[in-house]
């Protein structure tokens, strides 16, 4: 029973997310940038968008392309200027879109000024913005290991301590225990909400608060990092003060990158009564295809384990928290390869994946690209790979007697380059997304698979992606209805029904290359039939659901019943 169903704009949106440097060139240096956004803004507004994730597009060095920011007021030369974030802001309101940004305050860049002040003596002023620790028995403080390989301490000449950076060595972590540094962050969130953005996700958030003395992974450590890492004692004194100092004050919408969050403290972070946030981003589908152990080493997934990461969170946050849905963004491969099918029936699975983003209950994240079915990219050298975290990986294999022959086919699963291919617009030269030379080879699928195209053909991914928020959008029952999964041991069909007071949806998915057959249960069976579908990715035939289900390949149904 869905009872007292608090409504909220950000739970009816659908968010588009945008990694600018592989969006769109404007002006043909190779780059993605802002005026190139604005371009493509009529094309988003097609699509029935909502609200634009807009990843990081301040000063960097990019060390990781942007996630290292040398100045949060700054904007990086190559995406263009502040008069392209104002115009950029404007553009989007005029098509009712509305846009937040990356809030990445768990590290800065070591070129940032602070951190230049920070490295010079013990005793400057900005010395404890970051987290310095002097040498023990001539080694690093602890044992702790940085997201991206190797010690995540870094021995500084000028004073002969260490800083620690939980990501690249030149990403050094902030101290969020320092009151003038959260004084600053907050500022600086000001500054963008009056610019009019509309909040912000948060990268990496959990991990602010620092375990107090720093302490080694215990022996025995069962290789959990993130979960190590994540939810210090202070953090949600942290998020409390930034929601009373800054949030609050606006109305706008908060998705936290919610590394390590547990289902048993999500609320903590999003409930209702916590004012802290309004989601989290949680990544339990995230690792069901790799060995925890070694992120390279890859396993078939389970569909069965799919469906209850997807049902324990949403009884987790039930009616005190909120959902975000999301499959894969710039961090992970292309949904359609890791979760689909990518070769024979790419356009059905990456149709089926879709039904399963917008009918499941929480706030939808598109990944852009994956609304044209983009896939990963299969590069024949190491050389072609930009992403920091696959090259140092690479660097650490090498250094352990690797090859890259053995290392080369990892790559062209878990790189997070495969979804940093630029943006496929349309069948011309580098797949119109640059008149010069792309940053990150184009995928040479782009003939065959492009905006262009995509737009033009009804029975598309993109005209079905449509269709799909559309339905959405007239039908309450998608956003806040609760979810029931019928037969979840079945290992190849996810089918569930999504309810609210009178209304109910009953979607089926068949998750494999079979023609499969389904069972309704009793209660169901009397309410199906072929009528009711509201959309599939095969053309209905007569049915009900009185005798079994017969699915195609990667079929999927939605029906509503009443
Ligand atoms: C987040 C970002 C990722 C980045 C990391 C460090 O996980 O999504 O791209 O590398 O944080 O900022
Ligand atoms: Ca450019």
């Amino acid at each position: 029973m869905a009872t007292s169903v608090n409504k909220q704009w950000w739970k009816e949106s659908v968010i588009y997310q945008i990694y600018p440097r592989s969006f769109n060139d404007s002006n043909g240096d190779g780059v993605g940038d802002l005026p190139g956004i604005i371009e493509k803004l009529d094309y988003l507004q097609h699509l029935g968008i909502d609200v634009i994730w807009l990843c990081p597009f301040y000063s960097s060095p990019n060390d990781d392309n942007g996630y290292d920011i040398s100045d949060y007021y700054g904007v990086l030369n190559e995406f263009g200027t502040i008069e392209d974030v104002e115009k950029l802001l404007e553009e989007a309101q005029k098509r009712n879109i509305k846009i937040i940004i990356d809030l990445v305050v768990n590290h800065s860049s070591d070129e940032h000024q602070w951190f230049v002040e920070s490295r010079k003596s013990k005793d400057n002023p900005y010395r404890d913005y970051y987290i310095w620790h002097p040498p023990v028995d001539g080694k690093a403080p602890n044992n702790w290991v940085s997201f991206f390989s190797g010690s995540a301490w870094q021995l500084d000449e000028a004073t002969g301590e260490y800083y620690l950076h939980l990501f690249t060595k030149k990403q050094p972590d902030l101290n969020w225990e320092n009151d003038n540094l959260r004084k600053e962050i907050y500022d600086m969130m000001h500054f963008w909400l009056q610019k009019g953005v509309a909040g912000f996700r948060m990268d990496v958030i959990p991990l602010i608060s620092k375990k107090p003395n720093l302490p080694s992974f215990p022996a025995g450590f069962d290789g959990n990092f993130p979960e190590f890492y994540a939810s210090g004692p202070r953090v949600h004194e942290f998020l409390k003060e930034m929601n009373r100092e800054v949030l609050s004050k606006y109305d706008i919408m908060t998705v936290g990158e919610g590394i390590g969050v547990k289902q048993e403290e999500v609320n903590a972070y999003v409930g209702q009564s916590s004012n802290e946030l309004n989601m989290v981003f949680h990544f339990g589908h995230m690792f069901l295809d790799r060995q925890t152990d070694d992120m390279l080493e890859w396993k078939q997934w389970s569909l069965v384990e799919f469906k209850e990461v997807f049902e324990k969170w949403e009884k987790a946050l039930g009616n005190e928290g909120w959902g975000s849905l999301f499959l894969g963004n710039h961090d992970f491969p292309r949904i359609v390869s890791r979760f689909g099918n990518d070769e024979a029936y790419r356009v059905e699975s990456a149709k089926l994946i879709g039904t399963l983003l917008f009918t499941l209950k929480g706030t939808p994240y598109i990944y852009q690209g994956d609304e044209i079915g983009m896939t990963n990219v299969a590069y024949e050298s190491m050389d072609d790979y930009n992403d920091v975290q696959t090259l140092n990986a690479f660097k650490e294999f090498l250094a352990n007697g690797g090859s890259a022959e053995v290392f080369l086919p990892k790559a062209h699963l878990s790189s997070r380059d495969n979804a940093r291919t630029p943006v496929q617009w349309d069948n011309s030269n580098q797949a119109g997304f640059t008149t010069g030379t792309p940053w990150l080879k184009v995928n040479p699928n782009y003939k065959e698979i492009n905006v262009a195209q995509a737009v033009e053909d009804e029975n598309s991914i993109f005209n079905y992606y449509r269709k799909l928020i559309q339905l959405r959008k007239r039908h309450e029952v998608l956003v806040y209805g609760d979810t029931d999964i019928i037969d979840k041991p079945n290992t190849k069909i996810y089918a569930y029904t999504r309810t609210l007071e009178d209304k109910q949806v009953f979607v089926v998915l068949n998750f494999s290359a079979e023609n499969t057959e389904f069972q309704l249960p009793q209660n169901l069976a009397v309410k199906v039939e072929a009528d009711k579908v509201m959309l599939s990715n095969y053309p209905v035939v007569p049915h009900t659901g009185k005798e079994n289900l017969s699915l195609k390949p990667y079929e999927g149904r939605v029906y509503l019943l009443f």
